[in-house]
Order: structure tokens, then sequence, then C-alpha cells
């Protein structure tokens, strides 16, 4: 299993460590996106409803998966799913924090270690989608650097058939190294 990091720079008791995700996290990844609320789960993309559905996902080599630990217990994670074909070069960074450790900086440190995986990955662009309504998400989007591209009308729907406009941010993988350079976060 890999090594965790240092403790990340948040005053949680115990302190967050953040570890690639692996095979034996697979239980905690389930239990972690159960515990999303339904109405977040189009944020997710992927069906979470099922736990095999949950490994299939896990099992997908080309999503490279981060996670966030309070202790032993998982409490966020953040995947960087490669685009295809001519958007290869493209990474979606899609990611979640249990509801019960929110606002604690779990969210943008994870969102931090994803950037530095995509630079180590040689991604040139990082993108992220969120509702436009999210206004919280786009502010923590918005705060680590990633600019919003696109508002796209009507293009979420839920299984009861309400839209949603979509907002797309992407943040250049050089910009981003700079920045968390200039932070200290990389060499
Ligand atoms: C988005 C999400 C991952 C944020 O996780 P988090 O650990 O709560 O985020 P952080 O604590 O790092 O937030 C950092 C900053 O972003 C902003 N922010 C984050 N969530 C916010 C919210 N719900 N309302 C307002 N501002 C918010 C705040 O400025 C916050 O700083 P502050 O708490 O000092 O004010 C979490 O709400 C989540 O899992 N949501 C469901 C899935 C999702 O929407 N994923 C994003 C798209 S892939």
């Amino acid at each position: 299993m890999p090594t965790p990091s240092e403790p990340v720079g948040l005053t949680t008791d115990p302190p967050i460590r953040v570890r690639a995700l692996g095979q034996p996290d697979n239980d905690q990844l389930v239990d972690l996106l159960l515990a999303i609320p339904d109405g977040e789960h189009l944020f997710v993309k992927h069906d979470i409803s099922r736990p095999e559905a949950v490994t299939a996902w896990l099992n997908d080599t080309t999503a490279h998966w981060e996670g966030a630990f309070n202790g032993s217990d998982l409490v966020g994670a953040v995947a960087v799913v490669p685009g295809e074909g001519w958007s290869s070069h493209v990474g979606e960074l899609r990611m979640v924090v249990h509801p019960n450790h929110r606002r604690a900086g779990i969210g943008a440190c994870l969102a931090n270690e994803a950037l530095i995986e995509a630079i180590n990955a040689g991604f040139v662009v990082v993108t992220v989608q969120a509702l436009a309504e999210q206004t919280g998400v786009l502010k923590l989007f918005r705060g680590l650097g990633f600019v919003p591209e696109a508002l796209l009308t009507d293009h979420v729907r839920e299984p009861n058939g309400q839209l949603h406009d979509l907002v797309v941010l992407s943040h250049s993988v050089q910009a981003a190294a700079e920045r968390l350079q200039l932070m200290g976060e990389t060499t």
C-alpha cells in the first residue's frame, strides 16, 4: 500500500494524510461514495448507487485516485480521469468529501494533490465540471486558479428529469505547476 503523505496543513485531529488509493481501499471508497447525498451523485457522473459499479470505477487504471485519511478513515477522494483521443492530454478532476468532514480544507487540499498528480502524469489541462448553482464549489476551484470556460445550459439532467446548467472550469497544468512551486508544494 502506498505511503501516506506527511500531515497536510490542516488543523484536524487526527491530522489529514493523503495517499494514492488502490484495491485494498475499495470498501472504504464504496462507503464514502454511498455516504454522498443523492442530489450530489450528479457531480460524480458515474453510477455510484451500487458497490460493484464503484469497484469497476476504482479498477479503471486510466484514472488516478488519491484519498484523504482522517486516522484510518477515508474522508475524501479525488480522481483525475483522462480524456479520450484528441483530448487525452486533458484530465477531468472529480472529487468528493464526506458530508461530516466538509469545510475543513480537505477538498482544496485534495484538489491541489490532484493537480500535482496531473503535472506528474503529463497532462496539459485539467478541467472540472460543476452545476452553475453550486457557488461554493465554483468558489473553491476559482480560488485554486481554475477559470470558468463554458456555461452549458440544461446540460445536466437528474433522474427525475430536472435540468441544470453546467459550468466547465479549466486550469493550465503549467500555471498550476508554477503556482504550486511558489507555494512550496512541488520542486
Ligand atoms: C466540493 C467539495 C469536494 C468541497 O469539499 P470541502 O472539503 O468541504 O472543501 P474545502 O473545505 O476545502 O473548501 C475550501 C473553500 O471552498 C469554498 N467552499 C467549499 N464548499 C463550499 C460550500 N458548500 N459553500 C460555500 N463555499 C464553499 C469555501 O470558500 C471554502 O473555504 P472556507 O470553508 O474557509 O470558507 C464537497 O462539498 C463535496 O464533496 N461536494 C459534492 C461533490 C462535488 O460537488 N464535487 C465537486 C465537483 S467534481
